[in-house]
């Protein structure tokens, strides 16, 4: 059985998180979409507000299961009996550090192959930042987020 995980702060998802993890899903038998608790970002939602947006969006793909992980990705990987970390790579400007992530990750845990999927184009430009950064402007990113990510950012941004 091919297990792959496919990590994140997700804060919050979009719809290029979203085409990575549906595409993904296609190529293991079981892909766990695992978001991140601490990764050194001062996240606008918590850990069950990311976990929630993400797994909603998510419920009708079978062989997904959105969880979250605390400590290193290697480490969780081994816990879920994961052999592949899959990654989306965007622009050029996203392989160095990409890189330097996969040999790290290698270098922990040989067992483990990071996978990486192009981006689809119409996503190549986002990011969480770029959105929360748009939707504080009041700016339009109904086209990048799905609907209750949306509300969900509205919301939330009223309230600070
Ligand atoms: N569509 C839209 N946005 C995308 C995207 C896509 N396909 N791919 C990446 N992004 C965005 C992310 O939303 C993120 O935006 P932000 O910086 O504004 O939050 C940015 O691009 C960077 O993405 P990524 O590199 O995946 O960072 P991340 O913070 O989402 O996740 C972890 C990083 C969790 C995978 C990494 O920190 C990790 O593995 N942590 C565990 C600890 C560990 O093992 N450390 C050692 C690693 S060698």
């Amino acid at each position: 059985m091919t297990i792959a995980v496919y990590a994140g702060t997700f804060d919050p998802v979009t719809n290029g998180h979203l085409d990575i993890a549906v595409r993904a899903a296609g190529l293991f038998d079981k892909l766990y979409v695992a978001v991140a608790q601490e990764t050194g970002k001062n996240t606008l939602f918590s850990l069950e507000e990311r976990v929630q947006l993400i797994r909603q969006e998510l419920s009708g793909v079978a062989n997904i299961e959105v969880v979250s992980f605390d400590g290193l990705l290697v480490d969780f990987a081994h816990k879920i009996g994961a052999n592949t970390i899959v990654r989306g790579l965007r622009a050029v400007s996203d392989f160095d550090i990409e890189l330097q992530m996969a040999l790290m990750n290698k270098e922990m845990a040989a067992d483990l192959e990071t996978v990486f999927l192009p981006t689809s184009p119409q996503y190549l430009f986002i990011s969480s930042s770029i959105i929360k950064n748009v939707a504080s402007l009041q700016g339009d990113i109904s086209r990048l987020v799905p609907e209750r990510v949306l509300l969900a950012l509205e919301k939330k941004l009223s309230q600070i």
